[in-house]
């Protein structure tokens, strides 16, 4: 049975100090993995001894692997492998979230020119272009015209990388000025939030969109929840349209969130139900 936590990370941010913070009061015990400065042993020779390992990496390569690489290893690991793997794929992730039943953008997988213009057939302009393992809201166009849709995906052809080819057009939601991110820890919706930026349409907190506190419904707490458990994460940030007619609408789902304006415009301690969440975990 586990009874310490190794965090994961490659950054002490406000997040990992709040968490580091609330393990202590809960009197959880944990050390800090930093995967750029330890070697993580493949061959048995060490083990990590009754460790729950906990995945904090703002670099989105090194959580995947690692979370991957923990499970298959055996170990219990916060969240788990391949749902860190669908979710941080919007293509995968959509087609998981569409399958649960959780309302989702109208979305196509494309792949260069000739597929984006037959989605661009089926979808009306304007549609938004995205490359399919993106974050912060970079790489994200909105398509208004076929000139727009040549100039993208000329620039698309030339990436040296064909992972960041593999790219969604999706329909264009009518969302306002804001988005919404609901916090999901264990089985709980927490402390949603309005993200609101009044100049540009990506409302990314990185772009500087205002946290503003908002109500938790319950169809917004029902449908994060089945989101997070669609996808099969433990702790996620759900990025939520609210579409004029259409309701609830999950754009995506964050497998390492960031909760620093959650916790400041809510008052909601979101680090310390992540230690309780753990605490609880641990007994298991
Ligand atoms: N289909 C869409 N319709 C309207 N706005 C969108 C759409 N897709 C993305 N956006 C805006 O762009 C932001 C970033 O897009 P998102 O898919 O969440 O990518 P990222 O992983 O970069 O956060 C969203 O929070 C939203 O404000
Ligand atoms: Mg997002």
């Amino acid at each position: 049975m586990a009874t310490k936590v190794a965090i994961i990370h490659t950054a002490i941010r406000w997040e990992e100090k709040a968490i580091m913070r609330a393990l202590d009061r809960c009197g959880v015990s944990y050390i800090m993995l930093d995967p750029r400065k330890e070697p993580i042993d493949l061959s048995g020779h060490e083990r990590y001894v009754n460790v729950l390992f906990l995945q904090r990496s703002i670099s989105r390569t090194l959580a995947l692997t690692t979370s991957l690489l923990f499970d298959l290893m055996g170990y219990n690991v916060i969240n788990r492998g391949f749902p860190t793997l669908v979710s941080q794929n919007k293509v995968l992730a959509l087609a998981t979230l569409s399958r649960a039943g959780v309302s989702v953008p109208r979305s196509y997988m494309i792949y260069g020119y000739d597929s984006a213009k037959k989605a661009a057939d089926r979808l009306s302009m304007p549609f938004v272009y995205k490359p399919s393992n993106g974050s912060w809201g970079r790489f994200i166009s909105l398509i208004r015209d076929h000139e727009d849709l040549r100039i993208v995906s000329e620039f698309m052809e030339v990436l040296h990388d064909p992972f960041m080819k593999v790219s969604l057009a999706q329909q264009f939601i009518d969302k306002g000025d804001r988005d919404i991110r609901v916090t999901v820890v264990g089985d709980h919706a927490y402390a949603p939030i309005y993200r609101v930026n009044r100049d540009h349409w990506i409302t990314n907190t990185a772009r500087g969109s205002e946290a503003v506190a908002a109500e938790l419904d319950p169809e917004l707490e029902e449908i994060s929840i089945r989101a997070a458990k669609a996808i099969g994460v433990e702790i996620a940030g759900i990025d939520i349209f609210e579409d004029r007619s259409e309701g609830y609408i999950v754009n995506e789902v964050n497998p390492v969130p960031e909760f620093k304006n959650v916790s400041r415009v809510t008052g909601v301690d979101i680090a310390s139900l992540i230690a309780e969440y753990i605490v609880g975990r641990l007994k298991r």
